[in-house]
């Protein structure tokens, strides 16, 4: 059967994979234009306008779960905004118009803007708080590693799944403070610890291709929301994750009830993050190792953009090049 010959809903669907790009690059040259300049407020504003013009012209009845904060916070794609023209495809939507707001105003490797698109219901509806997250690439047999197991028992039982001794191992880690016992705890098995200063969501990633990358497992605390985008890319690429909400106070118990969550200390697995069919997409802000970064040229502005669908398994590293037209121009006043 042709594109033409399914029915509309599916055809739109299928179109939707393209959409979701053209969101990701507009956030994505919006972020880029503010790059290293200092300013992560300016260029996460301009990232969260430019994905909110083109959210809100796909053909969609979405729904913002992991947004830009809740709505008394944030003006634009809070928890709970409508977005898109409307129409039979119902969707929830998890969105970071600029993944790694430090990164891009240092102008430093691995910001992105990045888009999760799921069926309505399929994306865990986290408050903005910390998660716990350990995650690992595909191939593995199911529940190898395990966010209550040591690191020196998911180090060991990574390594034999891998064939590998503990220390050919590599462990993923936000350089925080907070992670001082974790990254002993992992270092006195032998394996290498990889520190990222921000950016979990590229970082999550990177433990899907182990030889490109040398990463092979994520672990430790990061954002909530993050934690939500990187399981649906790994709901698309596969792999392993697992992730608990760090719900330390009495305030954000209640903050996490409000939004249906009644088990404060639940471990999720990864289809409890993300279910159902799932899109993500990710456009390179600043170089990095997963995406180039924009590129200002004198013919266009090239971006190139991870666009994926758990449904298909599909993978598509999308190179564009925009030349200069009016929308862009916008965007550089
Ligand atoms: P922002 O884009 O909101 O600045 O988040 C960047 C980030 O590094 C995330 O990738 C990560 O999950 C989170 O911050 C960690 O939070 P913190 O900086 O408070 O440790």
């Amino acid at each position: 059967m042709s594109v033409i010959d399914k029915p509309r809903s599916k055809v739109l669907e299928r179109i939707l994979t393209l959409e979701v790009v053209r969101v990701t690059e507009r956030a994505a040259v919006a972020a880029a234009r503010l790059r290293g300049r200092g300013d992560e407020k300016a260029a996460d504003q301009a990232a969260v306008d430019a994905m909110r013009r083109e959210l809100n012209v796909l053909p969609i009845d979405g729904v913002v779960v992991i947004g830009e904060g809740e709505r008394d916070e944030a003006p634009m794609l809070y928890i709970g905004e409508q977005v898109g023209t409307g129409g039979n495809i119902k969707v929830d939507i998890a969105l970071d118009p600029l993944e790694g707001t430090t990164l891009c105003a240092k102008n430093q490797p691995n910001s992105l803007a990045v888009l999760a698109i799921a069926e309505r219901g399929g994306l865990l509806n986290a408050p903005d708080v910390y998660m716990d997250k350990i995650a690992v690439g595909p191939g593995y047999p199911k529940g190898i590693v395990d966010l209550d197991a040591s690191p020196a028992d998911n180090i060991a039982a990574l390594a034999q799944a891998k064939k590998v001794r503990p220390d050919e191992i590599t462990a993923l880690v936000m350089d925080r403070p907070r992670h001082a016992d974790l990254i002993e705890a992992i270092r006195s098995t032998g394996a290498a610890v990889q520190l990222i200063t921000d950016g979990d969501v590229a970082g999550i990633i990177h433990t899907t291709e182990p030889e490109v990358t040398g990463v092979d497992i994520y672990l430790g605390i990061g954002g909530a929301p993050e934690g939500v985008l990187a399981a649906a890319a790994l709901r698309c690429i596969g792999g392993q994750m697992q992730g608990r909400l760090i719900l330390d106070s009495e305030e954000k118990i209640a903050r996490a009830r409000r939004m249906g969550i009644e088990e404060p200390k639940k471990k999720y697995d990864l289809f409890e993050l993300a279910s159902g069919d799932v899109y993500f997409a990710a456009t390179g802000v600043t170089n990095g190792s997963l995406l180039s970064g924009v590129r200002f040229g004198y013919k266009g502005i090239y971006t190139e953009t991870l666009v994926m669908r758990s449904a298909t398994r599909t993978e598509r590293w999308i190179k564009s090049r925009h030349p200069f037209v009016e929308k862009f121009a916008a965007e550089a006043k």
